[in-house]
């Protein structure tokens, strides 16, 4: 069977060769717990600081800030509710914008149950938030700043620096969402200025159900998790040394080889978007033209909807939509619903999304599949 050319490496990435060898001894001999004040516990032990220390080098901070989590949600559940609880009696108010991920969303939604006043900022219409609004939407009791990194529908990177000084001014902590910029962008906490930063293994070619929080000392957030002192004692559990391993491993190849892949994801992201400008009228690009991830392209169809498109090429091109039609409704992601994206645009809305398994061979292909099942489209209109 010939599978579909990936072209969702936003969604998840394949385990890299290099992870999966280094992942291999925990899952085939070293089963030992790291706590364990025995030989067994020796290896893993060891094992699960390396990969502290490796996470420690793509972000740029000091191992002791890193913490083992079960993902990208988990993290920022963590980040946003440990910090809004810790701080719950400084003040009860909390800034993100309308255009984050459910798990910022969702968080907020249960943080509004408990007490706490919230403001969603608005993002312009290539998906950017302004700093200048969030210094207007400072209050005295606001005590979180949080605002994704790089978008996971549009690739928009903010200008998180920024909005961290502002949140520093204030004696306010900062979170960001890096779920889908940390291996695909260069990172650095210290300059990015973030208090806290949230990252998912399975978007860096290591396993799903891993991530990290990145806590800057001496924040500390409220205790998350209960039980023993693992993950000086904040996240409770015998760690999953298996996939930490493989989270470590994989920040290490990022970084290793950030340059090169950086240049690769560009010139094939940019290969299928001309390729489709070369084929196809009445295309859109969404998110920010430059200010985006290198493998980010999200395109929207004109009268065209997206489900459609997908059915027609899903047996050879695997990409995700952003709006879904029903019989008697249509669900245009939030996203594009507060870039305001027009309605016949964004129903026909669709992410590709390149990565490090992506050949060129494929992008052409790609592209006569799409632009076929475009035309063939438009013509039944
Ligand atoms: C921006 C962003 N944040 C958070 C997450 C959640 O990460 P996880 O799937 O590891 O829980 C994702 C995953 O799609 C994401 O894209």
């Amino acid at each position: 069977m010939i599978k579909p050319i990936y072209l969702d490496y936003n969604a998840t990435t394949p385990h890299d060769p290099e992870v999966i060898e280094a992942m291999r001894p925990f899952l085939e001999t070293e089963f030992g717990n790291p706590s364990s004040p025995h030989w067994y516990g020796i290896k893993p032990k060891q094992a699960v600081e390396t990969a502290r220390g490796q996470v420690a080098g793509i972000l740029n901070c000091d191992p002791t800030e890193v913490f083992f989590t079960s993902g990208g949600t988990e993290s920022n559940n963590h980040a946003i509710r440990g910090v809004a609880k810790r701080f719950k009696e400084k003040g009860n108010h909390i800034i993100t914008s309308n255009f984050e991920h459910p798990a910022v969303l969702e968080v907020f939604s249960y943080l509004e149950g408990e007490g706490f006043e919230t403001t969603y900022l608005p993002v312009s219409e290539d998906g950017l938030v302004d700093p200048a609004a969030v210094d207007r939407a400072i209050r005295p009791t606001t005590v979180l700043i949080t605002v994704m990194h790089a978008n996971n529908e549009v690739g928009t990177v903010q200008p998180i620096a920024e909005i961290s000084r502002i949140a520093r001014e204030h004696g306010i902590a900062m979170h960001t969402d890096a779920a889908q910029s940390v291996g695909k962008i260069p990172i650095d906490v210290k300059q990015l200025g973030v208090d806290l930063l949230s990252l998912a293994g399975h978007k860096v070619y290591a396993p799903k159900g891993i991530g990290a929080l990145y806590v800057r000392t001496p924040l500390v957030p409220e205790k998350f998790c209960f039980g023993a002192d693992q993950e000086m004692g904040w996240r409770a559990g015998t760690e999953n040394v298996l996939e930490i391993v493989g989270l470590g491993k994989a920040c290490e190849i990022a970084q290793r080889d950030m340059e090169k892949n950086m240049a690769r994801m560009k010139f094939l992201r940019d290969r299928l978007h001309e390729g489709l400008l070369g084929r196809l009228f009445d295309i859109r690009l969404n998110g920010h033209h430059q200010l985006r991830l290198p493998n980010t392209l999200n395109i929207s169809f004109k009268d065209l909807e997206a489900n459609r498109i997908l059915e027609e090429i899903g047996l050879e091109v695997a990409a995700s939509a952003g709006a879904a039609c029903h019989s008697d409704s249509l669900e245009i992601s939030h996203v594009l619903i507060a870039m305001g994206i027009p309605l016949e645009w964004a129903k026909g809305t669709l992410r590709f999304s390149v990565g490090r398994m992506t050949t060129e061979a494929e992008i052409d292909k790609a592209i006569r599949v799409i632009a076929d099942a475009v035309n063939k489209l438009k013509a039944l209109c």
